[in-house]
């Protein structure tokens, strides 16, 4: 079919399918990775929704934020003193486009360094014959090459509200979202879910009147309620309005923004009036452009492709990885099941270990968890004990001024066997990679409580955490 063939190709570039092909590369393969995003110069963008308008993007802003409400409201504890304090958008939108793009420009690198060939344009199926699929690259030139398997790694796109469909200059999805260039008085957002909390972060710390309408009654359903809870009650002082079990109405536009109206939880009829909406009720899979029909690549009714325990779809020697396939839309899910599935190829056993996979949300404090919670746990009928520590009792936490939140251990009544760890707190995102290497390696709660952790550190009160699933702490 073409005079480029190859033994990998992989279409998508975000960290599912780059990565992917990065291993299958190191495996000896011969890789191939389509990928169609481009920058504001029409170039090539790798690295999907993570590198440009998920995962890096709005952690640059993120920090950005943090570092401005350091200044406004907490230096002063410190002695320092500020005067004239000011904050310039659109330099904050261009640093942040510059870590894009230094990612962008790494992954590209990586490329080269593990011989990966890069196509930049849409691929997709055209037909498969012999055992070998053709993939039709479109891009600045159209060419079809060929491969023995493919990896897709098309990872997702927004999910739209019907009545609010996104301009990006009012109804913002994420990619509005991390491009405002001056801060909205008023910020509407619709769903408080991980961007909502994330994103209705950012713009609060740098001065927005922040309102957060979600539908369910609950608060942040999936989190370990306790942890939860806690969360909830720091996000309102620090003046996030969350309002629960809300329905939407319409959505309007004007010159003057945006109107939302919606009931409330008691049923009264409201309206909300904002400069901007941000609209983050969750995800959907991609497969635009990708023409499964051509080949029979089977999806399932929300549109994700259909894959088995190892990410082999319906079709021989094609396999799904990330977003795109059932299972949490995150960037580490999607690097893990990249590698497996290459490994897989070379006939090696790659695997995935679902029950391990951390959560964070970037939220200030930070929210990590990995395994059960504690609802789960009863939901289940498994007897577990649960201890607690708070970081008002951690020295560390107190040096650096924030003493927000605990850890929590969840571990078998029996056993001893950790079961779940929670964090709501400083640097949560760190603190919870021992929590997953104990897990991974069935560690029981006392085998935390015994190893020694550096002091003064955060990591303490993990190991204090421990240490109370025995009623035995020894700071509090
Ligand atoms: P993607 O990253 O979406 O990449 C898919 C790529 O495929 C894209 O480049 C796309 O252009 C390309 N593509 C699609 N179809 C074709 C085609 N036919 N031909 C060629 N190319 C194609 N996750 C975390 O773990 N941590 C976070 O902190 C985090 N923050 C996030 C913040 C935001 C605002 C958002 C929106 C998401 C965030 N996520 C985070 C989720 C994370 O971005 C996704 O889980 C991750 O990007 C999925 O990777 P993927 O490779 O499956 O797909
Ligand atoms: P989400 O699933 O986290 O949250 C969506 C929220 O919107 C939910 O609370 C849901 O109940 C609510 N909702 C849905 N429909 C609604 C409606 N009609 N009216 C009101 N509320 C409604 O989805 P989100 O925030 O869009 O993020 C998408 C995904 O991206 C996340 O699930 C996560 O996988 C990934 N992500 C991960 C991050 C991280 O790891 N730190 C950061 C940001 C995104």
């Amino acid at each position: 079919m073409s005079s480029k063939q190859f033994d990998v190709i992989v279409i998508g570039g975000g960290p599912g399918g780059y990565i992917a092909a990065i291993r299958a590369a190191q495996l000896g393969f011969n890789t191939a990775c389509i990928d169609e995003w481009k920058n504001d110069k029409g170039g090539p963008a790798p690295g999907g929704t993570c590198t440009n308008v998920g995962c890096i993007p709005s952690k640059a802003l993120l920090q950005s934020s943090e570092h401005f409400e350091q200044a406004a409201h907490h230096f002063g504890d410190h002695g320092i003193s500020l005067s004239n304090l000011s904050m310039d958008v659109p330099k904050m939108i261009g640093r942040k486009n510059t870590v894009v793009k230094q990612n962008n420009d790494g992954i590209l690198y990586l490329f080269k360094k593990n011989k990966v060939s890069f196509f930049h344009g849409r691929g997709s199926f055209v037909a498969a014959e012999g055992g070998v699929y053709g993939i039709k690259v479109a891009g600045a030139n159209e060419e079809v090459i060929t491969g023995k398997h493919v990896i897709l790694a098309t990872g997702s796109n927004p999910r739209t509200l019907p009545q609010a469909a996104f301009d990006e200059k009012l109804i913002l999805s994420n990619t509005g979202a991390l491009d405002v260039n001056e801060v909205p008085k008023k910020l509407g957002v619709i769903g408080a879910g991980v961007i909502g909390l994330e994103m209705g972060s950012v713009w609060r710390r740098l001065g927005a009147d922040v309102t957060v309408l979600e539908g369910l009654p609950t608060f942040l359903g999936a989190v370990d309620e306790q942890i939860a809870k806690e969360a909830h009650k720091v996000f309102t002082k620090q003046g996030l309005k969350i309002n629960l079990g809300v329905k939407i109405g319409d959505v309007t536009t004007s010159d003057a923004g945006v109107k939302v109206a919606y009931t409330d939880a008691k049923g009264a009829e409201q309206v909300l009036e904002c400069d901007k909406l941000i609209v983050s009720i969750g995800r959907v899979p991609n497969t635009i452009g990708l023409n499964p029909e051509a080949v029979g690549l089977k999806l399932d009714e929300r549109g994700a492709i259909v894959v088995d325990g190892e990410c082999k779809t319906n079709l021989p020697n094609v396999w799904a990885v990330g977003d795109v396939v059932r299972g949490p839309m995150l960037a580490h899910k999607a690097e893990e099941e990249g590698v497996a599935v290459a490994e897989r190829i070379a006939g090696q056993h790659g695997h995935v270990n679902f029950d391990t996979i951390p959560w964070v949300i970037y939220t200030s404090p930070e929210i990590a968890w990995v395994g059960k919670t504690e609802q789960q746990l009863k939901a289940e009928g498994r007897a577990y004990k649960a201890g607690t520590f708070p970081f008002l009792a951690n020295g560390r936490a107190r040096a650096l001024g924030d003493t927000t939140g605990m850890v929590k251990f969840l571990a078998d009544a029996k056993t001893d066997e950790i079961l779940g760890v929670h964090i709501v707190g400083p640097m949560a995102s760190e603190l919870i990679a021992e929590a997953v290497v104990a897990m991974e390696f069935k560690a029981s709660a006392e085998d935390i409580a015994r190893i020694c952790h550096a002091h003064p550190s955060l990591s303490e009160a993990t190991k204090e955490a421990a240490l109370a699933v025995d009623k035995r702490t020894l700071n509090f």
